[in-house]
């Protein structure tokens, strides 16, 4: 795709490409602002691209001095994308995000029915963390305004439909959309082309949940 930045644009991204190259050499282009903390325990392969106002944010949940965030060679973010782990947040190659994605392993508390849960008469930022990796694959696209919450797993070449919560696993090459999101198309390489999902199948994945 050609790129036809104005003046502004231009200088902006001059400015982001010197930051980049001093303080994130591997990085393509990491846009101005960016807001990084916990930096020693966020990696990325070469090729990172960033819109404006990114947030990655690595917390000493589980273990401290380890790495939480992972992200793969030649990933392309959008402006407004948060990571947040404390514990694992595994982002593959090859993967392109649109703008305002919020993907986290933290939850402020436990809701799940287990003896730990956290009470409401509590503050919920004095609830005690708790975490679950999350896992995104290799060659995935994720649509505009999704949310990717904690214990998720995302296969490979998947397509998360725009404005899409994801709080259950998603399957290699499926297309998944909506609230909860839901496997709505799964790739065939014998046919070469995606395949509708049957209504059957939409409700069988449900319960496979
Ligand atoms: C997920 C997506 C790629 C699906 O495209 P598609 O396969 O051509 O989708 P279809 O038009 O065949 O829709 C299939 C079904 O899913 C529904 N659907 C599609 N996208 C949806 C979405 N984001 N949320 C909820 N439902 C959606 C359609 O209404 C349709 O439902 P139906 O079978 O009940 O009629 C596309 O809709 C999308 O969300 N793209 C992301 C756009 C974006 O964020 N771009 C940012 C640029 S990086």
């Amino acid at each position: 795709m050609e790129n036809q930045y104005g003046l502004i644009e231009t200088i902006k991204n001059g400015i982001s490409l010197i930051y980049t190259k001093l303080f994130y050499s591997n990085a393509r282009l990491i846009r101005l602002p960016v807001y990084i903390r916990g930096k020693k325990k966020i990696i990325f392969q070469k090729g990172l691209t960033t819109g404006y106002g990114c947030r990655f944010e690595a917390f000493n949940i589980k273990g401290s001095n380890i790495q939480k965030i992972f992200i793969g060679s030649n990933c392309k973010m959008g402006d407004h994308v948060h990571l947040a782990a404390g514990e694992k947040l595994i982002i593959g190659d090859n993967c392109l995000m649109a703008s305002k994605i919020y993907i986290s392993d933290i939850s402020h508390g436990q809701y799940n029915g287990s003896s730990f849960n956290s009470s409401p008469n509590e503050s919920p930022d004095q609830r005690p963390l708790f975490t679950q990796p999350v896992h995104i694959g290799d060659n995935v696209w994720i649509g505009e305004n999704v949310s990717i919450l904690p214990g998720t797993t995302i296969g490979n070449g998947c397509v998360i439909g725009a404005n899409a919560v994801v709080n259950s696993n998603i399957p290699d090459n499926c297309i998944a959309v909506g609230i909860p999101a839901r496997v709505i198309k799964k790739y065939s390489f014998s046919e070469e082309r995606w395949i509708k999902f049957s209504n059957e199948e939409k409700q069988n994945s449900e319960v496979a949940k």
